[in-house]
């Protein structure tokens, strides 16, 4: 069985999909840790994000991703970069190549072999922004997870802060605000949710009580 969770930056769709994961022993594929990968390979190699710069870094691009059960470990030219790819300047630049067609193209196909491998057994949690409506449309299941702006900026600033990073809630709403953005008017794959997708608004639930709702809607089914 295919799950398709898509949704907005920091709506909390990757920690519920990770944790529906454990419970379920389906496998947790989420999408943005790939953008994210190829974004660190772009800012390493010092690729321009363009279609042309796309052009020459894909074909010499070494990404590797590894996804059992619930963890997940992406690979760039043989190193591990799995816990490199949160920095504010990796978030902004995946934003970027995201909208290029050559990358999405590459990716989904690495993403669809994913489908391909563990759909039947064990199933797989596919997290991103299209998966439901591009790269898995025929998804058993489809979630579409979102949050007021207010609300994922406020979780995301309150992380930041526990990790002992020195950033402004402005800062993170306006940056929020921009990706939501580029996200949601880029010309290839939009987030947009599928016609089909459940809508769950995060903005009262706890992490707990946003796993406990995603529960029922799969046992339902
Ligand atoms: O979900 P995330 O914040 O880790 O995603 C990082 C970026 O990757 C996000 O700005 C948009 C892009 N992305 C995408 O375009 N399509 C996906 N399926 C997943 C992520």
């Amino acid at each position: 069985m295919i799950i398709a969770i898509d949704g907005h930056a920091a709506s909390g769709k990757s920690t519920v999909a990770r944790q529906l994961a454990e419970v379920s022993g389906f496998v947790f594929m989420d999408s943005g840790l790939m953008y994210r990968a190829v974004a660190l390979g772009f800012l390493k190699h010092k690729i321009e994000c363009t279609e042309d710069g796309a052009k020459v870094y894909l074909p010499e691009m070494q990404l590797d991703v590894d996804c059992v059960r619930s963890r997940m470990k992406v690979y760039i030219d043989e190193t591990d970069v799995t816990a490199k790819l949160h920095t504010s300047q990796v978030t902004e630049v995946s934003s970027l190549i995201a909208k290029l067609q050559i990358v999405r193209d590459v990716l989904l196909g690495v993403q669809r072999g994913f489908g391909e491998r563990f759909g039947h057994t064990p199933g797989i949690l596919a997290v991103g922004r299209d998966m439901g409506t591009v790269v898995f449309p025929e998804a058993r299941m489809k979630f579409f997870v979102t949050a007021s702006l207010e609300v994922r900026a406020r979780r995301r600033y309150n992380e930041l802060i526990q990790a002992g990073n020195d950033v402004t809630f402005r800062e993170i709403y306006d940056a929020i605000a921009r990706r939501d953005y580029q996200d949601s008017n880029r010309k290839i794959a939009p987030l947009k949710k599928a016609p089909d997708a459940i809508v769950v608004n995060t903005d009262h639930l706890t992490c707990d009580s946003q796993l406990q709702l995603l529960l029922e809607y799969i046992k339902e089914r």
